[in-house]
């Protein structure tokens, strides 16, 4: 294995831990937490320690975007310069680099206003429709979501350049 491919292999590892970190703890706050919070009395104690978490997270998370930015430039200049990767390639990278804009404006937006809703506030079960656009509307589910999608553009982008290397 070359200097080059042992680089290539610490970026992507960079890279995937930043994602791990982020999505992995969005996902961790919507799927375990959240729902957790089923009573009062756990909703209260929530909140005594939710502000001191949630700084913390945010400052986790802009190491981690800024990680994105570097590693991913890196990243794609690696790709479009040893490979030809194609028309698909570069769109879906596009898709890709708009959607983690998005995700950064809605973090963004949480750590300026702390916009978090106390969590104890959502504890009544939803039971309608209404109730799950009104869920869609929390920015930590989307940013959940999102990254969910971002992840899938990652592997698509892997098959469509190990595509574009052909058969080996
Ligand atoms: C502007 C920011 C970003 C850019 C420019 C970028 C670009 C890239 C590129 C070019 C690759 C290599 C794809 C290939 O194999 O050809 C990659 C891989 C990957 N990206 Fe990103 N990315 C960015 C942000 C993110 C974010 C926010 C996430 C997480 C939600 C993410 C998750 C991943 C994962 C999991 C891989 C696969 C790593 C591996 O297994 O080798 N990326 N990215």
């Amino acid at each position: 294995m070359s200097t080059i491919d042992l680089l290539r292999v610490a970026l992507r590892w960079v890279h995937l831990t930043a994602a791990v970190v982020w999505i992995g703890g969005t996902l961790f706050y919507v799927l375990a937490i959240q729902p957790s919070l089923d009573t009062e009395e756990k909703a209260a104690g929530w909140r005594t320690i939710r502000q001191g978490v949630e700084r913390q997270f945010h400052e986790i998370v802009q190491v981690c975007i800024w990680t994105f930015f570097i590693s991913g430039a890196i990243l794609t200049y690696d790709r479009l310069t040893s490979v030809n990767p194609g028309l698909d390639y570069i769109a879906a990278l596009v898709v890709k680099v708009l959607l983690v804009l998005w995700m950064v404006y809605i973090s963004g937006g949480l750590r300026r206003s702390g916009a978090r809703k106390p969590i104890g506030s959502a504890k009544k079960k939803p039971s309608s429709a209404g109730s799950v656009f009104q869920r869609l509307r929390s920015p930590v589910l989307q940013i959940a979501i999102i990254g969910v999608i971002v992840l899938l553009l990652a592997d698509l982008l892997k098959v469509l350049a190990e595509n574009a290397l052909g058969p080996l």
